[in-house]
């Protein structure tokens, strides 16, 4: 991809590298993989929330006043199913007042269209950030359509947390929610003719749940 768009971040450090390396192996068991998602969600995560909002807060410590600074947003985090659970728990341990809403999609795999089966989002928004979780961004459409959602609800401020994206997914999330960033471990060179992404690392939920 010759210009890259400038909400896309790619992780460089070596820890996410590293682990994203044995995520890819097509020999690894899938309670490896799942440990791997896990971590590598928490180490994207830890990056995407760099600049969440934080107020000055005094607290007694046995010794004296210590001022401090805490979180003032609140988080949701939104997992894409099937594939978006995996990064959920570690995620939600590092923050654990996040609230947590499931958003139900697949990829009808003729059209490579996202079909919505699930969403149980009140009226109005309840948080003020939101993390979608979701591993693979292939063509875009399931993360274009999870956004379209959360905003429809009202959510304001998004941001995208995958692990591998495609430049066909990474351009069509730009180019119809810019104001949304992008964090990812790595950007591979293309999707196949049945919209896999390649290298990649084969089917996220699968790979998941055991059931390739
Ligand atoms: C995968 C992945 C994304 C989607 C990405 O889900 O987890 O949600 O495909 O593809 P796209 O960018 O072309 O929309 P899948 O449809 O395989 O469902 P699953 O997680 O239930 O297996
Ligand atoms: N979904 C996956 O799980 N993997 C891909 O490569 C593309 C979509």
């Amino acid at each position: 991809m010759a210009d890259l768009p400038a909400n896309l971040r790619i992780s460089n450090h070596p820890l996410i590298q590293h682990k994203l390396s044995i995520l890819r192996d097509k020999r690894i068991e899938p309670k490896k993989f799942r440990e791997l998602i896990r971590e590598i969600s928490i180490l994207l995560a830890y990056e995407a929330t760099a600049d969440l909002r934080l107020t000055d807060k005094e607290v007694e410590t046995p010794l004296a006043t210590a001022h401090c600074r805490a979180v003032v947003e609140t988080i949701g985090l939104v997992p894409v199913l099937r594939a978006g659970l995996g990064m959920v728990e570690g995620i939600w341990e590092m923050m654990p007042g996040a609230e947590v809403w499931h958003i139900g999609l697949f990829r009808d795999e003729r059209t490579l269209r996202p079909v919505q089966y699930y969403n149980k989002l009140p009226i109005n928004p309840t948080v003020q950030v939101c993390l979608i979780l979701d591993p693979m961004l292939a063509t875009g459409g399931s993360a274009t359509a999870t956004v379209d959602i959360l905003k429809h609800w009202g959510a304001e401020r998004i941001k995208y947390v995958g692990i591998i994206g495609a430049p066909e997914g990474v351009n069509r999330l730009h180019t119809a929610h810019p104001d949304v960033p992008i964090h990812l471990a790595a950007l591979d060179e293309r999707l196949n003719e049945i919209g896999y992404i390649v290298p990649g690392l084969g089917d996220a939920g699968d790979r998941q749940f055991g059931t390739g």
